[in-house]
């Protein structure tokens, strides 16, 4: 039992961590720079060039599909074993472990993250020297060098990705502690002094001595960081590899970070850290870690695309260098005169704190071939209820059962429509999650219904810690369970947060996942129906008074792991537990919806992602554009960042802004912290209040065609929220473009992100290509930049020709009351008069799509015919919508007349024609969408 002093103390520190949340910027002390990671300081320092490795000609066994052989550390003699093998798509894989580890090294389980053993690929041996392995697969090419170890890839002859080609393979093996070294011995490394990567003015020094001073390195066996002491207690284990992308002057992903899209060099920063964490008002352009963590880089140029996925759920830090963007002044002025093409090139160097190196390296060639093949080892985000890519209105908090009817109430009042209402930690009895506060949500249920029966659904948030009390089911039945995670003495690990002293389940343990879905079921979870869905926080964990804000990289998991293995991918399985718990509740019928903080690879497959608490200022307005792009590139598809910004108190017209952007991001939710005003959107003054509500019609007006967005992405994985590059790969004028994005490969948006905007610059890619303005038609032809005026009322939307967008009209209360109306269709023409398009339509929230039960149809215009015909054999679905109209842009000339065809039933439409924006409107077709017809313009 905690003491009352005890819990007054908890209660002041909560008090404080919320008083620092509202006034100051990040507190970066908080944080680890590379300086102060011993391993992150060890890897940094190695001099490139100085490879130690060599491939020991006699293991080298080629097989079907795989290559094994070892490479001897020729400084330490300590050998490692690598796998290379070949899997299906262009796709490689190369393990490195050690040959007799003295303990086993973690990797991650199949399942947590990787959806299965990826399928192998046979790899032909193509010629074998004493130096060297040539391999072949596909239309690639992989050659292993021997001496010094490096692996190169080739598409069509052409060097995409090296591995080791820098020499910084390093692996840390386990090894026993040594005496300790007599203290003159130590050198201590004093901030500032180490080599840096590239660093034309490192001393070289003989590789024995590398070694010599690596052992005698102060924190190989302890380290300090503020007040933590981090026991390592198996000693240094770190690993770390170069990847260079070589004809590559760009490379994108690793996210989470709050930065452009495409990376930027570490030449003069840290590295771009992967180490999940709850930062407070995170600052904006630096590569400090974030919530999540997604290991996985692309690189693109006008010929190629590749991409690496660092299988690794430890820290990880990743330095980027270019000899392009690293070329000071004086070279650039010297190869102008030399009329120097230096082919670019990006190097990038990987570094963990332990596991293995599992490195996959996917080959393209093309933005999507790289999208599909990082699809089939991770996987992507099921269709998501048509409820869930709606807009949501949260806030912390909604005060009680009366605030909810209220908000609800003004909503419909206003004629803005939402289709879920969120509650944050408040709703609860003392910070006890799966419980509710008796005196604010006595009828919890009868709430839930009311707002359920508009259509809508209800989220209550549940974080992962457990508040210690005896008296608090879940805890009490975790700790008779055994199912909390440990700290280094085996004793529960105890830590701060919203409830005080806390306790967490061991999400990594598939036992404890299993039981936590159980406390989703309704006759577990008092007071919730099956309309109320779930949002996972401070999952990374955050602890308020832990190392970093987090757990202490000692604690313990499930079969003796330390947090310093399995970190990443807590968050991510707290999300999957409770995506299966939702699913659970349901007996395997309907989707459900669960929002995450923290993730990893793979969290695309249990719900949405958000940016955290972000800050009401334009910057963070601006960067939402890049982060999400991130997210999307490496498939967290399902992204969005607080409407408004969490915290501070934003003017009009910033809300403005953000909630027009948000319109067009893939998760759409406007929340705000605690301390800020309230700022639902009736709540504006009139003017922006009517923006804002056409802003948020707009999203229901395009619903169908984000449904059908997301449908393709689960098919063939890839982006929702797309950079103009993925579509138009040859334009290099895109490779740098964050400002503006594609929503599927038909809408181009361009929000608005400056204070007092009025207009800007659009850049319409596509030489050949014209795009239309979706609100006056107005149409521009590609390959140019072009001044859009965008006064507060407009955010830039453009629809590409030669696209058939489908969009429902009728906006209604909610999504849901939505489900049966009819479509209709925005087809615009492009230069040579064609389009196409498709929908997909389902029951909009059951399982039932999985067994063949939905629509795909495809649309496409020619010789002045529409056609509509059943894009996928696989499925059917009987829906009540219909088609009721058609508008077509860029028709040249009034036709005589038009007529629809169904089976052998023919008769004409009625129409109307605008010469002026060479519109057609064809009135009524009538036709249910999963008929087959021809419309003919005669
Ligand atoms: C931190 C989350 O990022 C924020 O969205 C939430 O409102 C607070 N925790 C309180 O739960």
């Amino acid at each position: 039992m905690e003491t009352p002093s005890l819990w007054v103390m908890q209660q002041i520190f909560v008090t404080l961590i919320l008083l620092i949340q509202s006034s100051v910027a990040v507190n970066r002390d908080n944080f680890k720079t590379c300086q102060q990671s011993g391993f992150c300081k060890r890897h940094r320092a190695m001099t490139p060039g100085q490879s130690s490795y060599e491939v020991l000609p006699e293991t080298v066994n080629v097989q079907s599909t795989s290559v094994n052989l070892q490479l001897l550390n020729t400084v330490t003699n300590v050998k490692l074993t690598l796998e290379l093998s070949g899997l299906e798509r262009s796709t490689a894989r190369i393990k490195i472990n050690e040959v007799e580890p003295i303990k086993q090294r973690y990797e991650i389980p199949v399942g947590d993250v990787l959806v299965e053993e990826p399928k192998r690929q046979g790899l032909k041996k193509l010629e074998q020297t004493s130096q060297s392995l040539t391999l072949g697969i596909e239309k690639n090419k992989i050659v292993i060098s021997f001496k010094p170890f490096r692996i190169d890839f080739y598409t069509e002859d052409e060097p995409v990705v090296s591995i080791n080609a820098q020499g910084l393979l390093k692996f840390e093996h386990y090894r026993t502690k040594q005496e300790a070294q007599p203290e003159e011995n130590v050198e201590e490394a004093k901030e500032g002094e180490e080599p840096k990567v590239g660093d034309e003015n490192a001393e070289e020094k003989p590789a024995e001595e590398e070694q010599k001073k690596e052992e005698e390195e102060p924190d190989l066996w302890e380290e300090t960081f503020k007040s933590f002491t981090d026991s390592k207690p198996h000693g240094p284990s770190s690993v770390g590899l170069d990847v260079s992308f070589p004809g590559f002057e760009n490379v994108y992903g690793i996210p989470e970070h709050a930065d452009d899209f495409a990376l930027k060099t570490t030449k003069d920063t840290d590295p771009y850290r992967l180490f999940n964490l709850d930062v407070f008002e995170y600052e904006l352009y630096n590569p400090m870690a974030l919530y999540g963590a997604v290991p996985v880089m692309m690189a693109h140029n006008e010929k190629n695309t590749v991409g690496i996925f660092w299988h690794n759920a430890a820290e990880t830090w990743i330095d980027i260098k270019s000899n392009v963007a690293d070329k000071n002044f004086f070279s650039k002025v010297a190869d102008f005169f030399k009329q120097d093409s230096d082919i670019p090139q990006t190097d990038t160097h990987w570094f963990s704190e332990s596991g293995v190196i599992d490195v996959f390296i996917m080959l393209g060639p093309k933005p999507k071939d790289v999208f599909k093949q990082y699809a089939v080892l991770t996987g992507t985000t099921p269709v998501p209820p048509l409820f869930s890519i709606a807009y949501h209105q949260c806030r912390w908090n909604y005060n009680d059962q009366d605030d909810v009817k209220n908000v609800d109430a003004n909503m419909d009042k206003f004629d803005i429509p939402f289709d879920v209402i969120w509650l944050d930690i408040e709703h609860t009895d003392g910070k006890r999650y799966f419980t509710w506060d008796g005196n604010k949500f006595s009828h919890s249920v009868d709430m839930i219904n009311n707002v359920a029966s508009k259509g809508r659904k209800m989220v209550t948030i549940v974080d992962p810690h457990l508040k210690k009390d005896d008296n608090y089911k879940v805890y009490a039945d975790a700790k008779s369970k055994d199912l909390l995670v440990k700290n280094k003495d085996g004793n529960e690990y105890d830590g701060w947060c919203w409830p005080g002293s806390s306790a967490w389940p061991d999400f990594t343990d598939p036992e404890v996942r299993k039981w936590w879905e159980s406390k989703f079921l309704l006759s577990e979870y008092e007071g919730s129906t099956n309309d109320l869905h779930t949002w996972n926080d401070m999952n990374e964990p955050s602890v308020f008074n832990g190392p970093e804000i987090s757990f202490h990289r000692d604690v313990k998991h499930h079969n003796g792991w330390e947090n310093r293995d399995v970190h990443n991918i807590y968050g991510h399985l707290v999300q999957q537990a409770t995506a299966d718990g939702l699913i659970l509740r349901s007996d395997h019928k309907e989707r459900p919806f669960v929002l995450t903080r923290s993730f990893f690879a793979g969290s695309q497959r249990n719900g949405a992602v958000w940016t955290g608490d972000n800050i009401g200022e334009w910057s963070h307005l601006k960067v939402s554009n890049p982060m999400l792009l991130s997210l999307n590139l490496v498939g967290i598809t399902f992204a969005g960042a607080d409407v408004g910004g969490f915290f501070k108190n934003p003017d009009p017209e910033l809300l403005t802004r953000w909630w027009q952007a948000g319109a067009f991001q893939p998760f759409f939710r406007s929340h705000a912290h605690i301390d800020t005003k309230r700022r639902e959107p009736y709540l504006l003054p009139d003017n922006n209040m009517k923006i804002v509500r056409n802003a948020i019609r707009a999203r229901y007006t395009f619903l169908p065609y984000w449904y059908t967005v997301f449908y393709n992405t689960y098919k063939n994985g890839g982006p929702v929220m797309q950079p103009l590059w993925a579509e138009y790969p040859e334009d290099k004028l895109t490779f740098k473009m964050d400002d503006q994005f594609l929503i599927g490969p038909s809408l181009l948006v361009k929000p608005i992100t400056e204070q007092g905007g009025t207009g800007t610059n659009v850049y319409f890619p596509g030489a050949n290509d014209v795009w239309y303005d979706i609100l006056t038609a107005e149409k521009y032809l590609g390959g140019k930049s072009v001044y859009v005026n965008a006064p507060l009322e407009k955010i830039p939307v453009f629809q590409r020709g030669g696209s058939i967008i489908p969009r429902k009209m009728r906006v209604r209360r909610s999504s849901g009351l939505m489900h049966d109306d009819p479509i209709t269709l925005f087809v615009c023409l492009d230069r040579q008069g064609k389009a196409s398009g498709d929908i997909y339509a389902d029951d909009y929230h059951t399982f039932q799509y999985q067994k063949g039960k939905y629509l795909h149809r495809q649309f496409s215009f020619s010789n002045n015919k529409l056609i509509n015909s059943n894009a996928d054999k696989n499925g059917s679905f009987e829906t009540k919508e219909w088609i009721e109209r058609i508008l077509i842009l860029g028709v040249l000339k009034k036709p005589n007349a038009v007529a629809i065809k169904i089976g052998n039933q023919q008769q004409q439409l009625a129409f109307g024609y605008d010469p002026n924006t060479s519109l057609l409107a064809i009135k009524k077709p009538g036709s249910k969408l999963q008929e087959d017809f021809v419309i003919t313009l005669l």
